[in-house]
């Protein structure tokens, strides 16, 4: 499977969607920006924090938006203010760390938008044709989608996604002349210029492609609450237009210094749901300004809670803080990233979460780490004990290639995999403990006592670090407890943090808190 990036990295952008904000934030959008979040912190590590910039934010344009405000009786930006800071806290809880969160309503961006637009006004598609022109769009509209449909997206006359009925729309739009671009995006993705992923996305999309692009509206007339068109004061622009334009407003624009480092993104994540805005119509839009494309789409799976799709209607709709409540935010960011691959469908048992985090959190990392400086305390008054020569055959002999692999699955996302490295370590140490048996140890040979400990100190200190991007938390929490300065300790190159035996002899360890209090 194709990674990130081919030829050598050295600056990292990524960001998530920006979500509606007629909704609370739920666990959906906390899944993507979990991960965004930790491919943002693995990349600091690598690159250092300068070099990444990860952003988020909120989609706040669109009937779907004055719709919900008029429901609420507020005015849609009384509405959205509230709405937005509400994402903001959930991010804030979950201990996310974009470096920006842009907002439609925001003039910096609406400024862009409509410069973005102008350009494109006077812009000549691949085959020579303006890329704009004005039509009479008849036909239906699904509101929650904030997308037009044809007869053959729906069942019964309703969305299939939110199984509502589409509004029937008469209105005159501009339209993006996007059947000119369906050679050059075949061309593109297949050639990996625009990489799609999973390859099952990537097929999809060619799929869509082959059956024929049809041109698409990228304005409203009917739509108030949105931004005006520079060049035709009737129309608005089309919401996911709008929003799309955020990945690069956010940057400054075209102009911006940031956009000048940062651009082209290496990876926009979301959803397989909103694949074909951001795999057909975004890169459309870019190539009609001859800007670069994105170098990577990443459209992960849906989930189900308990097999059930997560809906409104049911009442099985997750809050982000409800978990963060219950299980504290790095163990939410574990249980969500931990349980299926990535890229594919999975489900969420709430019964299931709790059994995982009493057996991988609170019993196989949390007690092996206050059992380990329990040990070091007793026997070695919390000194790391000096290690004998070959005392670290069995863990460093397959140190090198855990790194490889982990690093492998973090660039081709494989989140539960990379995870899966951590834990076959953790597992390997408690195994450890059990085989060697330090109690009996210490009656009969301090010499290889001492190794041992030192072992599973060590095997602790490389699991916090490649813990960092999941658990930014608890890994500082057990870098402390064995005797680092976290902050320190993370302004080091990786090749120094990853060697093994930088646990210097004599460091004092600390009691551990319960890393990972037992649930009950
Ligand atoms: N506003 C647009 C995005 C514009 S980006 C230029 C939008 N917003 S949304 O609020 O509907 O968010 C959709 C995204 O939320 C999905 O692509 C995904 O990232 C996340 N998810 C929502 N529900 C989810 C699941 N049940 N499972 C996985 N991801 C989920 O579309």
């Amino acid at each position: 499977m194709p990674k990130i990036k081919k030829e050598k990295q050295n600056k990292f952008y990524v960001t998530t969607p920006i979500y509606y904000v007629n909704d609370v934030p739920h666990i959906g959008h906390a899944y993507t920006t979990i991960a965004a979040d930790v491919l943002a912190r693995y990349f600091r590590m690598m690159l250092g924090g300068d070099n990444v910039y990860f952003l988020a934010g909120t989609d706040e344009h669109g009937a779907k938006i004055a719709q919900a405000a008029e429901k609420n009786k507020m005015t849609p930006q009384e509405f959205v203010d509230q709405k937005a800071a509400q994402f903001q806290m959930a991010w804030d809880r979950l201990d996310i760390s974009n470096n920006d969160f842009v907002r439609t309503t925001e003039k910096r961006h609406e400024k862009v938008v409509v410069d973005f637009m102008k350009q494109l006004k006077s812009a000549k598609t691949p085959l020579g044709n303006d890329c704009l022109y004005e039509s009479e769009y008849e036909g239906l509209y699904c509101v929650a989608c904030e997308a037009f449909k044809t007869e053959t997206e729906l069942v019964n006359g309703k969305c299939l996604d939110h199984n509502k009925e589409c509004e029937k729309v008469k209105e005159k739009n501009w339209f993006l002349r996007l059947s000119d671009y369906a050679a050059t995006l075949k061309d593109l993705i297949e050639k990996g210029e625009l990489n799609i992923l999973p390859e099952a996305r990537k097929n999809e999309v060619l799929g869509l492609i082959k059956v024929g692009l049809k041109d698409v509206a990228i304005s409203r007339q009917n739509v108030k609450w949105g931004i005006q068109l520079p060049f035709d004061k009737e129309q608005t622009a089309y919401v996911w237009v709008d929003a799309l334009i955020n990945y690069i407003s956010a940057l400054g624009g075209t102009k911006g210094k940031l956009y000048k480092k940062f651009w082209p993104a290496d990876v926009h994540l979301m959803a397989k749901d909103i694949l074909k805005f951001h795999a057909v119509i975004w890169p459309a839009l870019l190539l009609a300004l001859g800007l670069p494309l994105p170098k990577l789409i990443f459209a992960h799976g849906f989930f189900t809670i308990d097999g059930q799709k997560m809906s409104k209607t049911i009442g099985n709709v997750i809050n982000p803080d409800e978990l963060v409540t219950k299980y504290g935010a790095d163990a939410t960011r574990y249980l969500l990233l931990s349980q299926f691959g990535f890229g594919t469908d999975g489900d969420f048992s709430r019964e299931r979460l709790n059994n995982i985090y009493n057996a991988a959190l609170a019993n196989e990392l949390g007690n092996l780490v206050s059992r380990v400086v329990a040990m070091n305390e007793k026997y070695f008054e919390s000194k790391v004990p000096e290690a004998n020569a070959n005392g670290d055959k069995y863990f460093a002999f397959d140190l090198k290639t855990d790194w490889e692999r982990y690093d492998f699955f973090m660039k081709s996302l494989k989140f539960d995999e990379a995870l899966g490295v951590i834990w076959e370590n953790i597992r390997k140490a408690n195994m450890y403990i059990d085989k060697e048996k330090p109690w009996e140890l210490a009656k009969s040979d301090k010499h290889q006592l001492a190794d041992v400990i030192y072992n599973l100190l060590e095997t602790i200190r490389q699991a916090a670090i490649m813990l960092i991007p999941f658990m930014p938390q608890k890994a500082d929490n057990i870098l402390e407890v064995i005797g680092f300065d976290a902050e320190k300790e993370k302004e080091k190159k990786p090749s120094d943090l990853r060697e093994w035996g930088r646990l210097p002899e004599g460091q004092k360890t600390k009691k551990a808190e319960a890393l990972f209090p037992r649930l009950t």
